[in-house]
Parts: structure tokens; C-alpha cells; sequence
């Protein structure tokens, strides 16, 4: 395997400004190609300052749709949610349309049915082949301490997914339950980036991209685009460059 296109940047907003850059030229480029730009967004905490500098950004939003990697099970107004994270820094301040916001209703009793219902949605909007899985423009992904990316945690059911796009899983070293997409559904996107920030992340990039394979320790080592591009976009505390 070519060796990952590993760009190391300053810190977080040096990560940041090269994210937008990116996201900006891949959404262009689909939208100039097949008419729109499908994102599936990362939660948790380093992408915020991302979506805060897409704010005004001259894209054309009536051509882009929004998805999300992962949800955690909570409402949409929760503190938790990927969803109120984005919608609060980014999505409710730019004029993109309701129906081209994707929200995974992860707060359902039947976490199994939200699953398959956001599997359908993806279908949906992106319409693929017959028989082939949904294509995403871009999936934006974090690396967890643990090597976690999306909810791809380790030793979970959902790492063994090799049909379906979207699943619930059971994570429990954190004593919950998740909405993913799967490998299958990463690895179909024209391209994949990961914003990886902080010297808490450093042994697991390192287990990541240097270590040996083993996925179900390092779940974001089973991150491998098949026609796709993969960046990692690092800031120099998390590639061990201080
Ligand atoms: C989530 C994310 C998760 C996140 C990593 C890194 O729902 O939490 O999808 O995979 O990207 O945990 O999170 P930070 O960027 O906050 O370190």
C-alpha cells in the first residue's frame, strides 16, 4: 500500500486552514463534475473550528448535501450530539436547505431501524449503481486516543461489516450505543480526511499509520478509500514532531 498522504501542520488552526482549503477544492471539483457535493461530517470536538470557518464560505449550497460519519444516541438538542455540535458552529448559518441536511435520528428506541433508515437516506440522495454502495464526495473523520474513528471503536461488531453502509453499534468501554458508517461506506468516498489534533492522539497515530495491522486494535487502520484519495491532515503535537 502507497504510503498515507500525511501533511503535519502547526497546530489546530494550521490543521483547520488546511481542512477548509481542502474541503473547499473537493467540493468544487464535485460540484463542477456531477452537480453536487455530498460531506459527511465528524463529530466530537477538533472539526468545530472548521465548520465555524465554512461560515461564509463562497460555496454553492444549494448543491450541497450534508450527512454525518456517526451520531451518538441522544437527541438532536443534547450537548452530545455530532448534529447540534455542526448545526450550532456552521449548518444553522449558511443558507443551505433543510431537505440537504441528513440528520441520523439516533435518539430512536431502535437504534437498529435509525440505522437502516440513514442507509436509505444515503441511497436516496446519492443514488448509486445498481448494486454498489452509495459514493460520498468527502467523509471527515477523527482519530480517537484509542484509534477510534466515526463510532469504529475497538473490539466492536461493527469493524466485521463488510455489506451494509450504516449500523448501529454497541461500544462498551463507553457503556453506549452508536450509529455508524461502516467501512464499506467510508472506504466508497472519492475522499477521505482525517483532522487529528493533540499529543493525546500521538501513540495512536503512530499505531495507525506505523504500526503493525491489527484493525480491531486500531480501527482506523480499516480506513483505506478504494477509488479514493485519503489525507491526514495532523498538527506536530499529534505526529510526534515536537
Ligand atoms: C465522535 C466522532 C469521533 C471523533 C473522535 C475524535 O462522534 O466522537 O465521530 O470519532 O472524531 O473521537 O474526537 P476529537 O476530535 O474530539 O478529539
Amino acid at each position: 500500500m502507497s504510503a498515507p498522504d500525511v501533511r503535519v501542520l502547526a497546530d489546530l488552526p494550521g490543521v483547520t486552514s488546511a481542512a477548509r482549503e481542502l474541503v473547499l477544492s473537493i467540493a468544487r471539483e464535485a460540484i463542477e463534475k456531477r452537480g453536487r457535493f455530498a460531506v459527511a461530517l465528524s463529530g466530537g470536538s477538533t472539526p468545530r473550528a472548521l465548520y465555524a470557518s465554512l461560515v461564509g464560505a463562497p460555496l454553492d449550497w444549494d448543491h450541497c448535501q450534508i450527512f454525518f460519519g456517526d451520531e451518538r444516541c441522544v437527541p438532536p438538542e443534547h450537548a452530545d450530539s455530532n448534529f447540534r455540535m455542526a448545526r450550532e458552529a456552521w449548518l444553522s448559518k449558511v443558507p443551505l436547505l433543510p431537505t440537504h441536511v441528513h440528520r441520523i435520528y439516533a435518539e430512536s428506541d431502535d437504534a437498529n431501524a435509525a440505522a437502516e433508515e440513514y442507509a436509505r437516506e444515503l441511497e436516496r440522495v446519492l443514488a448509486p449503481p445498481p448494486g454498489e454502495l452509495p459514493r460520498l464526495d468527502l467523509v471527515l473523520l477523527g482519530l480517537g486516543p484509542d484509534a477510534h474513528t466515526a463510532s469504529l471503536f475497538p473490539g466492536t461488531r461493527a469493524l466485521a461489516e463488510t455489506k451494509r453502509s450504516v449500523v448501529a453499534n454497541d461500544v462498551p468501554a463507553l457503556g453506549t450505543r452508536r450509529i455508524t458508517l461502516t467501512y464499506p461506506a467510508i472506504n466508497a468516498a472519492r475522499h477521505v480526511v482525517f483532522l487529528v489534533v493533540g499529543a493525546d492522539k500521538r501513540a495512536a497515530f503512530e499505531s495507525v499509520t506505523r504500526g503493525a495491522r491489527d484493525v480491531s486494535r486500531f480501527p482506523a487502520q480499516g480506513v483505506a478509500p478504494k477509488g479514493g484519495e485519503l489525507v491526514w491532515l495532523v498538527d506536530r503535537a499529534a505526529a510526534g514532531a515536537v
